[in-house]
């Protein structure tokens, strides 16, 4: 009895060090402890015992039970460790050099988009959204740009390969998809959206939008220009909306973008979706070398009472003001910045300047 109680040990001590995983873990211990269990025959045994040898029996068999456990527990700690260390992958290597905890920052033309959003949203606008690839429909004609209007080669424009279908602008048979080549795209959209509901509601819904967006020209790049650029637009539509509420809400914005002190002016100009139309300067005070100098800031004006046939919205009874800013030209003229490439260049020594 005494030598079957101390080969119990020895051969679980023996045994544990292959216990690799739970299963084998389980088996294991049903080996020892289990009903057919090596420590279980011997605690059956003890009712054969002789009564004088009983309780020194008892007591190694007490001590055995004890050492068992310890085996069993020892070998589910390292069963339970390897699991542990199965879920968290490879060990970490703590020499390796740490990741930069320097914190990002919004890039320039982010904070200047977001900016300039949030001042029309203070006016009651709300913003709205729209394909950067877009049906030339929805880009020039309805826009009052027929195929063959000089105004169509004021943009140039990128064009999608006829191969290419786009979700969200299905072709139609002789469409072209070409590259937004601004947002005011996203008037028609808008205007459509509305006339939509208008026919489920019998009234049109307040059109009230500003436009963030990325446009696209073949412009060759240079201090000013950019194949790849970014507008904000902005639409109202409603009954009775004047030349005066256009003069106001820009007014608005610009003495919040560019501080109270900031001037506007209205030029006459020409664009093919609004009728007046005009070039809105801004002359500011403190603004370093481009102090008290006019300087343009975006195209505006009333919408063309054709563009409203075009998208089905009755002109007699409704009237609208457009306007479409760049948002590189005003974080230029916010921050003295005099070249718009370095918007791209992603060198940190000119993003950081904006944390
Ligand atoms: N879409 C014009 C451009 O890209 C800018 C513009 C001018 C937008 C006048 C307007 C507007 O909404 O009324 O040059």
């Amino acid at each position: 009895m005494q030598a079957q109680l101390a080969s119990i040990i020895a051969d679980a001590e023996a045994a544990a060090a292959s216990v690799t995983n739970r299963p084998e873990f389980e088996a294991f211990k049903a080996r020892l402890v289990g009903p057919n269990g090596s420590l279980t025959a011997a605690m059956k045994a003890m009712g054969a015992v002789p009564k004088e040898d009983k309780p020194a029996m008892g007591k190694l068999l007490n001590q055995t039970k004890v050492s068992v456990e310890a085996v069993l527990a020892d070998t589910l700690r390292r069963v339970e460790d390897a699991e542990l260390l199965a879920k968290l992958g490879p060990a970490i290597d703590v020499t390796l050099p740490v990741a930069s905890d320097e914190e990002g920052i919004r890039h320039p033309l982010t904070q200047t988009r977001e900016r300039i959003v949030g001042v029309f949203r203070k006016l009651g606008f709300t913003v709205a959204d729209g394909p950067e690839i877009e049906s030339e429909w929805t880009c020039f004609d309805a826009l009052g740009t027929p195929p063959d209007h000089p105004a169509r080669d004021m943009q140039d424009t990128l064009y999608m390969p006829k191969s290419f279908t786009a979700k969200d602008s299905p072709r139609r048979s002789d469409e072209e998809l070409c590259l937004r080549t601004h947002t005011s795209s996203v008037q028609i959209r808008t205007m459509l959206a509305a006339v939509a509901a208008q026919a489920k509601t019998g009234s049109l819904p307040p059109v009230r939008i500003v436009a963030p967006g990325r446009c696209f020209r073949r412009d060759t790049v240079d201090a000013t220009h950019s194949a790849n650029f970014h507008q904000v637009e902005g639409l109202w539509v409603g009954k009775g909306v004047t030349l005066r509420d256009l003069k106001s809400v820009l007014d608005a914005f610009v003495k919040e973008t560019f501080g109270s002190k900031a001037q506007i002016r209205f030029r006459p100009s020409y664009f093919p979706f609004t009728e007046p139309s005009f070039e809105m300067d801004i002359k500011v005070p403190d603004m370093g070398r481009l102090s008290d100098r006019w300087l343009e800031i975006m195209g505006c004006g009333l919408v063309d009472p054709k563009v409203f046939d075009n998208v089905g919205i009755d002109s007699r009874e409704y009237s609208g003001l457009a306007f479409g800013m760049g948002v590189e030209r005003i974080a230029m003229l916010q921050h003295g910045i005099d070249d718009i490439r370095h918007f791209y260049a992603n060198d940190l020594r000119f993003l950081r300047q904006f944390a």
